[in-house]
This record gives structure tokens, sequence and C-alpha cells, in this order.
């Protein structure tokens, strides 16, 4: 054996004899020590584990290990070969981000195990112990005699240590668009909350007990714990499914056509399982472990990718002015239409213009589960994309393409490089992608582990032809963004275009929630920035309203992470509203540094940000439907420097459900030593843009 009892600063490692065999712990900890983990080889062999942070449980003893179909065996018994560990602590700088730099700081053990029973496979798990949290992964090394095999269950489980309040949404193997729902772990029914959703192009719910990662919950006694995964790669989805009396919830795999979850070959590392933990909610913002459990990208020139804010013949057709499809008379992506948005874009300095609805197709794109749909090369007839190619570049604008596939993802494959090949010779350096329909090859979910090798087969792609991407509609988002740094954002969430949704739509908490979960994975392409709030403007039949204030509007441009930024609204609602358009005109998509001021998951969300070199900070703050004050002390701005701060505002009488649109700006000099305060309104928000004066 190449351990022994044992003890380092992070490790230590123990026997205890029974009658019979004896039970091994191996016990890491965190570069803090705050955190402990324990890894436990029974006598009889089950292999748990368990986390706890300043002596207070976090996962409470929990089962790893496998069922395979092929070869059919159970992988949950095992001998422990070797030990391994490490501490390694260094420093990366993204190419773009939240910050400029990042500290990888963390303490690792792996165990080399063997099953027990035959034919004796040989499975690493692998534990790295960062200040806020733990990753776990599975590595299945190359040995002799296991070569190919299928994952039918994984069997990693998470054993909460009490009935937790919850930020959960219905466990789901094609959709993660659902409204966010807040309760105990206990009165969690995924099966009654998706049936209240109406307007999810396609679902597929797991069950009454199921929820999707992230989750976020907070404990009894002041924990806040966010579950979820790092580096998603030729893998299907983690959901989790909760045992209501234990509290424990199990990893639930996305299948495949065949009732499998992953077809594999060794070598093979699952994704990282992620637990974050800490006692104040704005450290969950504030966590780097999902992107420092990701690979970093191959080294190359990436000075092309470029954060960017952009607008959109876009919203128009979600608010029934115009369509996608050219017949019916009401086409939004018209030569002429997209040059109006141009020249808006290059009068208000906005990067690119997405145009949706430009290529033939939409007459019947959606719904019956059709192989050919677009063939993302050609233009409607009234879409003159050479001119429209050569008018952007006089104007400094680029155009961003759009790829819907409409779910048929094996025409979508078959033509990527004639697609992309396309947009670079119109110029184009963006693409937004949508999944919205079934997926074909049919019978494959969303989050399975074909699409997932779909969704990293374009990230990659894009990549190797310089194209940005944005994905709508895709698995949820790992980290991957580091590894694939032009895979910019995704929506992957229920975003704002489910304001317009005729039930449920944007909660005023939906915003203050999904920092929290969906963009702990990643950026999120959110686009907000919508101006008219009441949605009947061109519909008289629509009833429908964004539910939140103007200035809140603002403030998600900072408290919604994300290097493409949109303005989703329409370049006329702009215009009735100058002086609180020139906040998205002015608000920085990258950043050297970001300070979380205060957060609670449903409630509230308080962020400042530095912009990317320069001295000037971005501060929003968002409110849930209840209003409330904010008061933050601004002694994150530098040092010696007087700053002028426009802040934007709900005006008195503002609220989210009648009067979103009343707002105020006012201009006050500041300095670190000044404290902020401001009303929000119910559903409510502030912006502020903080410049140096001298
Ligand atoms: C859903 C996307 O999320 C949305 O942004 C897009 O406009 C439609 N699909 C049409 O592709
Ligand atoms: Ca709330």
């Amino acid at each position: 054996m190449k351990y022994m009892n044992a003890c380092f600063l992070w490790l230590s490692i123990w026997t205890v004899a029974t009658t019979q065999a004896h039970a091994q712990t191996i016990q890491l900890r965190s570069p803090d020590h705050h955190l402990k983990l324990n890894a436990v080889i029974a006598a009889n062999g089950g292999l748990t584990y368990e986390l706890h942070r300043k002596g207070i449980a976090v996962v409470k003893p929990s089962v790893l290990g496998f069922v395979l179909s092929r070869p059919e065996v159970r992988l949950d018994q095992f001998e422990l070969l070797r030990v391994d560990s490490s501490l390694v602590d260094n420093t990366w700088k993204p190419l773009w981000g939240e910050v400029s730099t990042i500290r990888n700081f963390y303490t690792e053990v792996k165990l080399s195990l063997r099953q027990k029973t035959s034919p004796g496979i040989r499975l690493n798990v692998v534990f790295r112990l960062f200040n806020d949290g733990m990753g776990l992964r599975y590595e299945f090394p190359e040995q002799p005699g296991f070569v190919h095999f299928t994952v039918k269950d994984e069997l990693t489980a998470f054993s909460l240590a009490g009935d937790h309040k919850a930020f959960w949404i219905p466990g789901d193997f094609d959709s993660n668009e659902y409204s966010y729902q807040t309760s105990r772990l206990s009165e969690i029914d995924a099966t009654k909350a998706a049936a209240q959703e109406k307007d999810i192009a396609v679902t597929a719910v797991i069950g009454p007990h199921s929820v999707q990662t992230p989750l976020m919950m907070k404990s009894g006694n002041g924990l806040y714990i966010n579950v979820h995964e790092a580096a998603l790669i030729n893998y299907p989805a983690l959901n989790l499914t909760l045992d209501p009396a234990s509290l424990t919830l199990q990893a639930t795999l996305v299948p495949d056509v065949t009732g499998n979850k992953a077809w594999l070959q060794t070598p093979f590392s699952t994704p990282w399982r992620t637990v974050i933990v800490s006692d104040m909610a704005t450290e969950i913002l504030a966590s780097k472990l999902i992107l420092n459990l990701n690979a970093p990208p191959p080294a190359d020139d990436y000075s092309w990718i470029k954060p960017q804010k952009f607008l959109g013949v876009w919203w128009e057709m979600h608010v029934g002015k115009a369509t996608w499809q050219m017949a019916g008379g009401k086409h939004g992506a018209t030569t002429d239409n997209t040059k109006r948005y141009i020249d808006f874009a290059s009068r208000h300095g906005f990067d690119g213009v997405l145009v949706e609805g430009w290529n033939a197709g939409w007459e019947d794109w959606f719904g019956n589960w059709k192989e050919e749909v677009f063939d993302f090369v050609t233009p409607y007839p009234d879409y003159d994309l050479q001119e429209l190619t050569a008018y952007a570049r006089s104007k400094g604008v680029k155009l961003i393409m759009h790829h819907e596939t409409s779910g048929s993802v094996t025409n979508y494959e078959r033509r990527l490089d004639t697609a992309y090949r396309f947009m670079k010779y119109h110029g184009m350096e963006t693409v937004k992608t949508g999944y919205v329909g079934k997926i074909i090859p049919r019978g494959e979910h969303h989050d399975g582990q074909w699409m997932v090798n779909h969704y990293n087969r374009v990230a990659e792609k894009t990549r190797s032809y310089r194209i940005m991407l944005d994905a709508h509609e895709p698995v949820h988002p790992t980290g991957l963004h580091r590894t694939f740094p032009n895979w910019m954002a995704n929506e992957a969430a229920r975003g704002s275009e489910f304001n317009n949704a005729p039930t449920l739509g944007i909660t005023p908490e939906h915003t203050t929630i999904l920092p929290f979960t969906r963009l702990m994975g990643g950026p999120m392409d959110f686009t907000p920035g919508l101006f008219h709030m009441q949605l009947n403007q061109f519909d008289p039949a629509r009833s429908t309203r964004v539910r939140t204030t103007l200035a809140k509007q603002l403030a998600l441009y900072v408290t919604m992470y994300s290097p493409l930024q949109m303005a989703a609204d329409l370049p006329e609602n702009y215009e009735q509203y100058p002086d609180a358009f020139q906040f998205i005109k002015d608000v920085a998509v990258d950043w050297d540094d970001t300070r979380i001021l205060e957060a609670e998951p449903g409630d509230y969300i308080t962020i400042a940000r530095k912009a990317k070199g320069t001295t000037s900070w971005f501060l929003g703050a968002i409110t849930d439907e209840n209003a409330r004050e904010l008061n933050v002390k601004l002694d994150f701005l530098d040092d010696a420097v007087t700053y002028e701060a426009t802040v934007y505002q709900d005006a008195p009488g503002a609220d989210w459900d009648h009067h979103p649109e009343l707002y105020q700006i006012r201009q006050v000099k500041v300095t670190r030593k000044s404290q902020l305060k401001v009303p929000l309104a119910p559903g409510g928000g502030c912006a502020v843009a903080l410049r140096k004066i001298k």
C-alpha cells in the first residue's frame, strides 16, 4: 500500500479497525482550514464523503459511485490503492470577465480505488477544497480489460443537513426556462410547478422531486449553499432528485434515446460536482470556484474576442410589430429596417446589430420536427446582405448572425462550416444560436450527452473560425467560457423575452435569483434594457407588461453579468428616454474588478464594477417586489479621486405595476468616503455611473 496513517497540513488519513475489517478515513482541509471533507471507505468498501464548514455539516455522509450497463456492474464497493494530495496556489488572468485576476487556491486529494468485486475496475475520485467550496470528479483511468463503458446511473449524492430554503426550477431534460420557485426542500413539487408553465416550447419534466442545478439553498443556521457542476464535457447534464425523507439529493443524469446516460471510453474524467458554501450570500456571487475547475484555453491569439453591446431587429418581432417570416407583409429583417438599426447603433456607439428573420425558412420553422429547416446561407429577397454588409462597415457597426436551428441539430451540424464561412465572408464575427424545438436526432434531449457534445463542438468550431458565440436554449453553462473564451454568453434560463409570455412571465424577484443560480455557470444573455413596459404597443390584444421599473432595467446591466449585452428595446422606445438611455450607452461590458456589496437570493442584489482599463465604476442595485433603501459605502472607489456620480433612480411614486417609467437622474460628487442612499421602488432598482473628475 502506498499510503499510511499520516497527517500533513491539509491532509489526514486514519484507519478504524472493526472485528472483520477496517474503515479508512481521508480528511482534506481547505487552505484556510474552514472546510473539512472526509472521504470514508467503509469496512464493506462503500465509499462516502461528507463536508463541514467551521464545524457545521454542509453535506452529511453521501454515497459515491456508478451503475454501468456495459459492462453490467455496480461500482460502489472499493479498496483503496493509493492516496495522492497537493496544495495549489496560482493566479490567472481571464481574457475578459468580472475581475482581471483570479486566484486558484485549493487543496486536493486523489483516491485511487479498485472495485472490490469482479472485474476489479479501477476508478479514481478527486476532491478539491477551495476556501469557498468543494469540487469532486471521477476519473476512469486507462486499464487492461476495461476500455469502452456505458453509464446507466451516477450514484453521487448530496445528503443535506436540514430542510433548507431552496431556490429551484423543475428538473427537466429539455428546458431550463422555468420561473424560479422558493420553498423548503421538503415542499418541492416540480410536477405542480411545471404544470403552471404554459409558454415553454419543449419540456421533459423528470418528476415531482427533481430540480435542476445550479440549486441555491439557505440553511436555518445561516449557510448559503450552491450545488452545480463544472466543465460539462462529453457527459449529460446533472439534475438532482430529492428524497424528501432523508433530504438527500441524488444525481439524475439526462438519458439518451437508449435510456443510458453516457457512452464513454477510458481514460475519461467526469465533470466536477460542485458545492459552494459561505455564511455570506455575497461570497456565493463572488466565487470563482467553477471557473477554476475548468481548463484554460489552448495557447493562441484571442485578441479578436471583444466584449460588446448590441441592438437587434428582435424585440419588435416578440411584441408583434414585425414578423420573422417574410410572408404576411410585416417582415422585420428588411434592408431598410436593418439600416435604421445600423444608423441608430452607429449614432449611439453600439458595436453590433443582431438580425433575426433574415433567412428563408421562417414560414414553417417550428413544431413539425422536420429535418430541413434553415440552410443558414439564404437571405430573404427583401434582405440585401451585400448592401447591408457594406453599409454596416461604413457605419462602424458589425452585423450579428442568427442561427435558429429549430432543434434540427443534425441539419445544423451538416452546414456548420458553410454557415461560418458565409458569416466571415460578410464580415460577421458573432453568432447567436437557438434551439427552440424538439431535438433531431429524434429522441435526444437538449441536455443529454449528444447535445452537450454538440454545443461544445459549436464552441470549438466557432473558436477555430474566430467567431464569438451566444447560445439560446442550450444546456446550463458550467464555466466552459474559460476553455472557450469565444463562447461569451448563453441564455439557458428564463430570459427577458419571457416578459412577453402570457402566463407567469418574469416576476420582480426572478432577477434577484438568477445570479445565484443560472449565472453561477457563466454569463447570461438576459437581454435587459426594456423601456416600454406595456406590451400592447403594437398589438392591443396583449395584456402583458414588464414587471420592473425603468431604473431597474438599467441596473441589470451591472447585476446581470455578460460580456455581450443587448439593448433589447426598439430604437423608437429609446428615443423617448434619451437621458436614461445614456446609461446603457455608457455602461461597460468588461471589468477589472467587481464588488458584491449586498445580496440576498430572492430579495436584492447590489454590485459595483470597475470598467476595464479605466477609473470608472458602475453600480447596479435591484430589489424584488418590495421597496427597499439602498444604503452603501462607496469605499471601493479609487483612493484620492473625486467622482461625479450620475444616479438613475426610481422617482417617488414609481413601482413595477403602475408607474414603471417614473425615474429621475441626479448628479452628485462623491469619494470613497461617501455613502450612497437611494430609495428603490417595489420591483425597482438604481444604476450609477461613477466618472473621475479629479
Ligand atoms: C428563442 C430565443 O431565445 C429568442 O431570442 C429568439 O428570438 C427566438 N428563439 C427565435 O429564434
Ligand atoms: Ca423575495
